[in-house]
């Protein structure tokens, strides 16, 4: 790579506020390293299956597979059932695209409220890793028997585990830890589903003997859920199958301070296919087109994907700016500010500036 090397980066702004943040981690982007990115924008998302049928083009995968990144907004829109809209275009490039490693930070920015009393930047910094592919959401089940009248009707949904996917996923959570405070935590629910995760546990146990430096823990999610409330500041890794882990985030973004914060990154860490970056939010329909969405979370996930790409200094220079921004209570509604999405996007940049 020289130093002209432009990256490719696919932009699918999708629904709802997606098409509000994403335009402004665009300008974030070309703020902190100008001339790097060359972007292709792909009309997907519920509008485009209202016109086709389909959530994204038939070849999407296809095209997309040519690109360094994919930048994410969100799907899901009233009118098409959120099934349809998350199988067809998100889900579809996480497994299409064996983006098996999600990354979830929590970490409380600076001057931004939590609703934790003693919250602190300290106390509260880990990160969950979520099993991207399979799982509660290998989407393998049906439904059946509704000919047999009204109430007859049965579903099954079952969860895929196999020890190949357990196991990368944890050594991508171990490698993380010896990257930070050298702690891994498994959350699992093994002792009432006895087969999937118990799988999940050997491995886990497998794993964690190559990884000497590591502490390591196993919680139930229950019980993980108040931990996450109680003692946040014993997690560093936190590792978990693809429902707990998104639960659980979203748990860790509200103690954060607000969903609109929350940052991710779907990686298919060996580099086979692009990752996406994407806010966790969703497309939010109750303030979509009032311009006061949150782009810190798209921000931040524009900052992960600067990391991924190798622009790791330019991804620390996003979070100071964006640090900078909500230490000076640049900050919209959802954090108690009065800023527009666009506002804040243009106090990053001012931050970037001064640097
Ligand atoms: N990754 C994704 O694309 C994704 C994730 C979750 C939900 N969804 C979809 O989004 C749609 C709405 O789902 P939902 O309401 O459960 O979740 P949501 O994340 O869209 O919204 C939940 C609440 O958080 C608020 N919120 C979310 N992001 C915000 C931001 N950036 N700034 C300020 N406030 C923000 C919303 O206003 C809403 O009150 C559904 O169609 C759902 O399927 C998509």
């Amino acid at each position: 790579m020289t130093a002209q090397h432009r990256f490719r980066i696919a932009v699918i702004p999708g629904d709802g506020i997606g098409q509000e943040v994403v335009p402004e981690g665009l300008r974030v982007l070309d703020a902190v390293a100008p001339g790097r990115f060359e972007y292709e924008h792909f009309p997907w998302g519920c509008q485009f299956y209202l016109q086709t049928g389909r959530m994204m083009a038939e070849d999407g995968l296809e095209r997309l597979q040519t690109f360094d990144s994919i930048y994410f907004g969100a799907v899901g829109w009233p009118g098409v059932p959120d099934h349809v809209s998350l199988w067809g275009l998100r889900l579809a490039i996480c497994q299409g695209f064996d983006q098996y490693a999600c990354i979830r930070p929590v970490r409380l920015l600076a001057g931004v409220p939590s609703p934790l009393r003693n919250a602190t930047p300290e106390r509260m910094d880990w990160v969950v890793v979520r099993e991207n592919t399979e799982g509660e959401y290998a989407g393998i089940g049906g439904r059946n028997l509704a000919g047999r009248g009204a109430g007859k009707q049965v579903a099954v949904q079952a969860g895929l585990f196999t020890e190949e996917g357990c196991e990368r996923i944890m050594r991508y959570a171990f490698d993380l830890a010896l990257t930070r405070r050298h702690k891994v935590t498994s959350v699992t629910k093994s002792n009432a589903q006895q087969y999937g995760m118990t799988l999940w546990d050997d491995v886990f146990a497998a794993v964690a003997r190559d990884y000497p430096a590591v502490e390591t823990e196993h919680w139930l999610v229950d019980a993980m859920a108040a931990r996450f409330v109680l003692k946040p500041e014993t997690l560093d890794v936190v590792v978990a199958s693809n429902l707990f882990a998104d639960i659980l985030s979203d748990l860790g973004s509200a103690l954060a301070g607000s969903l609109g914060i929350a940052a991710s990154a779907n990686l298919n860490p060996e580099g086979r296919y692009p990752s996406m970056f994407e806010p966790v939010h969703g497309s939010a329909p109750d303030i979509a087109g009032q311009g006061i969405a949150n782009p810190i979370g798209a921000i931040w996930s524009a900052a992960l994907m600067l990391h991924h790409l190798g622009l790791s200094a330019e991804g620390q220079r996003v979070m100071h700016a964006i640090e900078v921004a909500t230490a000076a209570g640049q900050v919209p509604p959802d954090l108690g500010g009065r800023c527009t999405t666009h506002q804040v996007a243009d106090s990053v940049i001012a931050a970037l500036a001064d640097q």
